[in-house]
């Protein structure tokens, strides 16, 4: 199992002892990133990736080793503490490079048999909001199955939280990656994501962005193929 675990911040703290441990404990070959160490650049709004195609982000080549190790993985595990009740600017400008990948342009067939999962913690609040920054681009990617875990870890240190907090965060842990080993290696398109699909399937037909709908039509997707049937899933950066 290859798990990418994408940090939203660049220190070793609450949210990346818990994603961490999240990941060791589904098992496997974890590969991890932390931003903005790894990646910190803003988009510059130039829609070169909407337009020509994700190679022409003035970013890509910075952006590369990420994205592909996004793509080799079964299990993406996004996390980030919340910062004013939303997910890290890091974690979001890092996001926001993925605008292309929606289902409405040109989603990577690898998506639609992920799992992910969604790591916050707050002090006390925000973590509902700050995931939802995070599961919104994993469900417009294709993923099908995103499970989320929110702790309110009651201190703004991992040393300091208490070990009944820790404790039942372990179990929360334990519940997850369980789920994760043991569930189908190849999770159902989403409903979601099959509606969207069917929607941009047929503005694709009619073709408003000339670069999705070439994309769409290679793939075979303005026909009958679908990303979710495909055998070759693409698994190597775009
Ligand atoms: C800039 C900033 C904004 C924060 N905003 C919130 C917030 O809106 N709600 C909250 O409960 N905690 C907030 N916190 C506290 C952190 O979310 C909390 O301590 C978190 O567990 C830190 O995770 P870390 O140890 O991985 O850095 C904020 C902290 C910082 C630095």
């Amino acid at each position: 199992m290859k798990i990418a675990v994408i940090h939203g911040q660049d220190h070793k703290g609450s949210t990346y002892h818990i994603a961490h441990s999240l990941a060791e404990k589904i098992g496997g070959e974890i590969t991890e990133f932390f931003l903005p160490r790894d990646f910190g650049e803003f988009c510059c709004g130039c829609d070169q990736c909407f337009e020509k195609g994700a190679k022409y982000c003035p970013h890509y080549e910075k952006l590369k080793p990420i994205t592909r190790a996004v793509d080799a993985a079964d299990v993406l595990i996004l996390a980030s503490p919340v910062y004013v009740y939303h997910s890290t600017g890091a974690m979001k400008a890092w996001l926001d490079h993925y605008g292309w990948m929606w289902i409405v342009h040109r989603p990577r067939e690898s998506m639609f048999s992920k799992k992910a999962v969604v790591v916050t913690t707050a002090a006390g609040a925000g973590m509902a909001s700050a995931a939802k920054d995070m599961k919104d681009s994993l469900s417009f990617w294709g993923v099908p199955q995103i499970y989320s875990l929110g702790a309110a870890v009651m201190s703004t240190s991992w040393e300091n939280v208490s070990p009944a907090i820790k404790k039942s965060i372990n179990k929360r842990t334990d519940k997850i990656a369980l789920k994760i080993r043991y569930s189908s290696d190849t999770p159902k398109a989403s409903i979601k994501g099959k509606i969207l699909f069917t929607a941009m399937h047929f503005a694709n037909i009619i073709g408003w962005n000339p670069a999705d709908r070439k994309y769409w039509q290679d793939k075979g997707w303005t026909g009958k193929e679908r990303p979710w049937k495909s055998k070759k899933q693409g698994k190597s950066a775009p």
